[in-house]
């Protein structure tokens, strides 16, 4: 087969360098790709929103199946383009129509479908420019602190979490008044929850669905969980909290819920879920749902998957993936994120990046580089992400912090907590 893959970053480089690994890939394209997809696959100069060209590349190349990296084109309706298009309705793309999309694409709709199906999931209400006062009247009734979201996508900015009233009603008033531009027009206001997160994934082909190896995120840039938040400093899998009882609790009211919710509502949905969970005493909750995989979550959940992706990926196309089998790597993998001095604010981008060849043992995953004057440079917040096998997190941990240390960059930085909570 012929595989275009969308989007530019380290889920990408991750899901590329499992994708190779099939036999039943013939050829990798992905587009635009960084300078570490480009060492497994082709990298070609299209957008991953551009869909005219996408779909134009396609049909001159003869691509056998679309993968959809990144939520953007999803929620811009890659999926709906490519099917309703003669030259391209028979090319399968992996991720959801536009109307699945939507998980991701509006806070409140996920919230509405959640409180359809019975997802648990906090308590919220929904306010727009005209129901300004109703907003802070809700906000009087909840406890501190206050949850803030943007409806819609925000890369991943929108989300506020403020301690006092008077600062939430100050925020409200600017989220409705623009803050966010039109992603703020309506605010989702919820209650607290308190708890340890994590990711789960999800392959569904719209009926049948297998359950991915669950990962924890780091957000913030600072070690113990402090400063900005960043897109993820680092990832490890297995989650200890989630064992299989606790699994079986998000498959039955989670997972089966959303996957039956959305084929009951006629949304066509081929792709991957990702809860994201919480973990409030012992009761798994939903904070937010994303129509694609994680990042830097992938860069380790790739690690433990051991069987064929691109088999699972002809599962979910054929509408058969209960006949596909799925199986893990029972060691821990983890990732670990080297980002650009400065990041998540201003930053510098072109430094050359040195000692990537003497890396032995961990797997390199490219999140922010491209190619200049035959050098590899960083081009990015995160730039690399180095994953590692291990007995248990600790050990792997151990060996990608020891291969971090091999790569340099001017401004160089990472979290050297990643995983110490669990
Ligand atoms: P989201 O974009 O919805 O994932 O929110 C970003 C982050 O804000 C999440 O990963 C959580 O850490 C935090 N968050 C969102 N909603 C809540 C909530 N209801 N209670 C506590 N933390 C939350
Ligand atoms: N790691 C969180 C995300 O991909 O949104």
């Amino acid at each position: 087969m012929k595989i275009l893959l969308l989007g530019s970053g380290g889920r990408e480089h991750a899901l590329a360098w499992k994708i190779v690994q099939s036999d039943k890939c013939e050829k990798l394209f992905i587009a635009p790709g960084n300078a570490g997809t480009a060492a497994v696959g082709e990298n070609v100069a299209i957008k991953a929103d551009d869909f005219e060209a996408l779909k134009q590349f396609c049909v001159e190349n003869n691509i056998d199946m679309v993968v959809v990296g990144p939520e953007d084109p999803l929620v811009k309706g890659v999926y709906d383009d490519f099917r309703d298009d003669e030259r391209t309705k028979n090319i399968p793309v992996i991720g959801p129509s536009k109307s699945g999309a939507v998980l991701e694409g509006s806070k409140d709709f996920a919230k509405r479908f959640m409180k359809r199906h019975n997802i648990p999931t906090a308590k919220y209400e929904t306010f727009d420019g005209t129901t300004l006062e109703e907003g802070l009247k809700f906000l009087e009734t909840l406890k501190a602190p206050y949850v803030l979201k943007a409806d819609g996508l925000c890369a991943g900015k929108g989300v506020l979490i403020v301690p006092t009233l008077e600062e939430a009603k100050k925020e409200l008033k600017d989220m409705l008044g623009g803050m966010f531009g039109n992603a703020s027009a309506r605010v989702v206001i919820e209650e607290f929850l308190s708890g340890i997160e994590c990711s789960v994934f999800v392959l569904t082909d719209g009926k049948n669905y297998k359950i991915l190896p669950e990962a924890k995120d780091y957000k913030r840039i600072g070690e113990h969980d402090t400063g900005l938040n960043t897109g993820g400093m680092g990832s490890v899998t297995p989650v200890p909290f989630a064992d299989e009882a606790w699994m079986k609790k998000v498959d039955e009211r989670i997972i089966r819920p959303t996957v039956e919710g959305l084929a009951e509502e006629g949304i066509d949905y081929k792709g991957f879920i990702f809860f994201g969970l919480i973990n409030v005493e012992g009761e798994p909750m939903v904070i937010e749902y994303n129509c694609r995989m994680g990042d830097p979550e992938t860069e380790s959940v790739m690690l433990r998957l051991k069987s064929d992706i691109v088999d699972l990926f002809e599962g979910v196309a054929a509408g058969d993936l209960d006949k596909r089998s799925i199986e893990f790597d029972p060691r821990a993998a983890v990732c670990v994120m080297l980002v650009s001095g400065g990041y998540p604010e201003a930053y510098q981008k072109g430094y050359v990046i040195n000692g990537l060849e003497k890396i032995e043992g961990s797997v390199v995953f490219h999140s922010g580089t491209a190619m200049k004057d035959g050098n590899v440079v960083t081009n990015g917040g995160r730039v690399i992400a180095v994953s590692s096998y291990g007995k248990d997190k600790d050990e792997a941990l151990a060996k990608s912090f020891a291969e971090a240390q091999k790569i340099e960059y001017e401004g160089k930085y990472f979290r050297r907590d990643i995983g110490q909570d669990l």
